[in-house]
């Protein structure tokens, strides 16, 4: 705090504490001017209801004068005055760390046992998933919903279908390193016309999949003339991150664009928005937040929400 700034608290502080008790002490006189009548304020209302200028009872005045007291010692003794640290040296920050080093002591054994079993397994015990259901809602719930069903933009969890992949190895990646999923802006690159194409072509592949499952006959005659447009546009622009059949590429975080499972939503117009101005989206880092075991623990229980939901 600049040298201003403290010089400000204390004077706003200790001015203040000074003008009650002050207030308190000269409240605590008589009055020197009294009214017409002997000991009243002189205020009269309705014509006979008067004041008595009695000083306030010395119980109730006694209470004053000890909170007075009370705040000298608490700026004393706790970091109230800029930047006076207070004698005891106690600071919320200091606190906070020792609290964290003693859970970090109680509970460090229990993560380490978890540690030490493969993910796989943990999503099965009903012990780990507690704690990972925790540690969910203290730092994923936000994003991804308390029940990991996820929001726009924000993927479910719990339903299977992965941008990068559902191996514990690559929850445990994500969860650590974070992801930036980056869909570029085509909407200049394809135009307008184009884009109206593209998605035809996009809500032609579950038809087509169906119709035609990977490997069998070329299925160009199902296609309508702007589908057929839109396919030359999708092989142009698109299947280098979402791939050839579309199905996404998970090196990429490039989503299945086949499964009607829409992260960014699912009408045209969304669709429509994320081609013509693309996505810079962005799952945050927790090597800095949580320890490793807390990771693993948390990994299992993302891979028993998919289990879950995936079936
Ligand atoms: C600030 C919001 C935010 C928080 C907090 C957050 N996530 Fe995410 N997460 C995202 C976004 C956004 C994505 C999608 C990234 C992308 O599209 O590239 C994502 C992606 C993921 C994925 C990849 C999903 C897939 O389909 O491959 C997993 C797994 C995941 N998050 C788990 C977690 C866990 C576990 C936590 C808590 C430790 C967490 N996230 C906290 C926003 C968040
Ligand atoms: C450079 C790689 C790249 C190219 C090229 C690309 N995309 Fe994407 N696309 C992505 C990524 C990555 C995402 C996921 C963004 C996110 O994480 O939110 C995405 C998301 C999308 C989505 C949203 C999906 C959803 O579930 O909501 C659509 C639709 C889409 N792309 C269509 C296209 C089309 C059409 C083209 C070609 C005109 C194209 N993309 C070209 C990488 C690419």
């Amino acid at each position: 705090m600049s040298g201003f700034w403290n010089a400000y608290i204390w004077l706003l502080t200790l001015g203040t504490l000074g003008g009650c008790l002050w207030l308190l002490q000269a409240m605590t006189t008589k009055r020197k001017q009294p009214g017409p009548v002997e000991d009243t304020t002189g205020h009269s209302w309705d014509g006979d209801l008067e004041e008595f200028n009695n000083p306030l009872p010395r119980w109730w005045l006694t209470l004053f004068w000890i909170t007075g007291i009370f705040m000298i010692v608490y700026l004393v003794i706790y970091p109230g005055l800029g930047n006076f640290a207070g004698v005891m040296g106690w600071n919320q920050v200091s606190q906070y760390e020792a609290e964290r080093a003693a859970a970090e002591e109680r509970y460090g054994d229990v993560f380490a046992a978890f540690a030490a079993r493969p993910v796989a397994e943990l999503a099965t015990d009903p012990d780990a998933l507690r704690v990972g259901r925790n540690l969910f809602l203290n730092n994923c719930a936000g994003c991804h919903g308390s029940d990991g069903g996820g929001a726009r933009g924000y993927p479910n969890l719990t339903d299977g279908a992965w941008l990068y992949g559902g191996s514990p190895e690559t929850i445990v990646q994500t969860i650590t390193y974070g992801r930036n999923g980056v869909m570029p802006a085509l909407g200049a690159a394809l135009g307008e016309g184009g884009i109206d194409e593209v998605i035809a072509y996009l809500r032609a592949l579950p038809r087509l999949q169906a119709a035609a499952p990977a490997g069998t006959a070329s299925t160009a005659q199902t296609l309508t003339a702007p589908e057929t447009a839109g396919q030359q546009k999708f092989q142009t622009f698109c299947i280098a991150c979402h791939g050839m059949d579309a199905h996404g590429n998970q090196a990429l975080g490039a989503p299945n664009l086949t499964d009607n499972d829409w992260l960014h939503g699912r009408t045209d117009a969304d669709i429509r928005s994320v081609i013509l101005d693309g996505r810079a989206n962005h799952m945050p880092a927790h090597e800095e937040l949580l320890t490793p075991d807390r990771i693993h623990v948390l990994a299992a229980y993302v891979l028993s929400l998919a289990a879950e939901g995936g079936s």
